[in-house]
């Protein structure tokens, strides 16, 4: 088909769907633009996309709340008596094993746009850590090669993008000559997006020759590892289980051998971390079981009651909040894809960016569009089984979400050094405190140091005397 024909087409499609004001500008566009925005139209699916229209740009609460659930099981941080004590200890054999046969790698997200701390390029380039001025992405690459050496074996890294970071993220990895891995084990692949609408259910243009768009959400991890051949590529390597990690939260244990064991025991797909909310409603998902599957159901989406319900001994009885870090297995995402799977579609309300009818570029002061994405963890009751094992916030949560306040830069940093504190004070030695025992120190832990607190022990001696106002680097 000529272009002329191909306009003609297009233009009769868009505007049976009322998405005319698309081709609005081609007049004023150059060959190669036109080629572009054509191409872009002639992808559009209209019956998928007017049905998301219908079910979640112009309905408000699209999602169905499941009203019949129960809570989850979980496996504590300690053991509740010698019987599991006994399956702990296998699982940690089991993790070790893997570990050191190779089976093992890590997969961290990172295609967000982080708008909430806005910060310019990827997430993972911010400098986090408070002494050496460590990035994230150097932070888990000294983790992954840590513990790499520690069990001699290779753990590849697989880091997904978006359109919006994919190029910056591979610039920094070049430019930092991936912090010390070799390139060979660093895949680094893109998500896909979706496209933007208006609140009355128009496609978005972010100029005059491209449809307004925004990554998918992470749930998107799970067919882009597929559709990239990073999935092949863990097959080739033999790679049985993936440890997901988000880009934000730098005290993740990234391989834990418990985690990943008792995850491999009960020959789970898709299994989670979790910690004891610090009241009824944190803004955390919830870990709830429907129909006998474990199912994550959004603080917005559990009704109050249900929050404040209270075990006999005042414990709450939803009391598991998620973290996003989870294991799953490369056979789990091989047979989702391999069936097809959909998961479902969330709903947010954003400030986005746009062309208005004049061709000016709008940037909106408030919400002004739908971005539709899927979430990781609702692939949780597709797997036959899945595990949730307890945490400790302080031991594993931090993420760096906004410029301040709660999850802000402030307060990641003060955990990483309370953290490095306790296990050395676990280890025996003594950590300044002031007199409201608050840590009187900064204390940056390196990998290479420790990765967990039983490293920190077989160190001590190493460590310097420690004084109040002292700022330490251990590498
Ligand atoms: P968040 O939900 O915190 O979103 O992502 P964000 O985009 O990073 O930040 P805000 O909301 O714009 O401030 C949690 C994790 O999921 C990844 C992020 O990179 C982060 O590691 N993520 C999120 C993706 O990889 N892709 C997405 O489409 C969304």
């Amino acid at each position: 088909m000529d272009s002329t024909a191909r306009y003609n087409k297009a233009i009769a499609d868009l505007t049976e769907n009322n998405q005319q004001h698309l081709l609005a500008f081609y007049d004023q566009l150059d060959n190669i633009s036109r080629e572009n925005l054509l191409c872009q139209v002639e992808s559009l699916d209209f019956p998928e996309i007017n049905s998301w229209i219908r079910d979640y740009v112009l309905n408000e609460s699209p999602l169905e709340v499941p009203t019949n659930f129960d809570p989850a099981s979980y496996y504590p941080v300690d053991p509740k008596d010698d019987n599991q004590a006994q399956i702990y200890d296998n699982a940690v054999n089991l993790g070790k094993k893997l570990l050191s046969d190779g089976k093992v790698a890590g997969f961290v997200v990172a295609g967000g746009q982080g708008t909430r701390l806005g910060f310019d390029g990827p997430k993972g380039n911010y400098q986090i850590s408070q002494i050496r001025k460590k990035t994230l992405f150097r932070l888990f690459a000294e983790h992954i090669l840590a513990v790499s050496a520690k069990y001699g074996a290779k753990i590849p890294w697989y880091i997904m993008t978006s359109p919006l970071n994919h190029s910056a993220t591979l610039e920094l990895f070049e430019r930092n000559t991936y912090y010390g891995m070799d390139k060979n084990d660093v895949f680094i692949f893109q998500q896909g997006t979706n496209i933007n609408f208006s609140l009355d259910g128009r496609i978005l243009l972010a100029d005059k020759c491209t449809l307004a768009s925004s990554p998918d959400g992470h749930g998107g991890s799970l067919r882009a590892i597929y559709k990239s051949k990073a999935l092949q590529d863990m097959q080739q390597r033999g790679i049985e289980q993936l440890s997901y990690w988000q880009v934000d939260n730098p005290l993740v244990h990234l391989f834990d051998p418990l985690f990943i064991g008792l995850h491999a025991l009960e020959d789970a797909g898709m299994s989670s971390r979790a910690l004891i909310k610090a009241h009824p409603t944190e803004k955390v998902g919830n870990f709830c079981l429907v129909d006998d599957k474990v199912t994550v159901i959004e603080y917005s989406d559990l009704p109050d009651d249900q929050a404040h319900r209270q075990n006999p001994d005042g414990s709450y009885v939803f009391e598991l909040g998620s973290i996003a870090i989870h294991i799953v297995s490369t056979s789990f995402i091989d047979k989702l894809n391999s069936a097809g799977f959909a998961l479902p579609i969330h709903r947010a309300v954003k400030k986005i960016p746009y062309i208005d009818p004049s061709g000016n570029t709008v940037n909106p002061d408030k919400p002004n569009g739908v971005k539709l994405e899927t979430f990781v963890f609702d692939a949780l009751p597709l797997a036959s089984k899945s595990i949730i094992l307890e945490t400790l916030r302080q031991e594993e949560f931090a993420p760096v979400k906004n410029a301040s306040g709660d999850d802000s830069p402030d307060v990641t940093r003060k955990m990483m050094t309370d953290r490095a504190a306790a296990w050395l004070e676990k280890a025996g030695i003594k950590v300044p405190r002031k007199a409201d025992r608050t840590i009187d120190c900064v204390i940056e832990m390196s990998a290479n140091f420790a990765v967990c607190a039983d490293d920190a022990k077989a160190k001590v001696e190493t460590v310097p005397r420690i004084k109040s106002g002292d700022s330490i680097y251990l590498g």
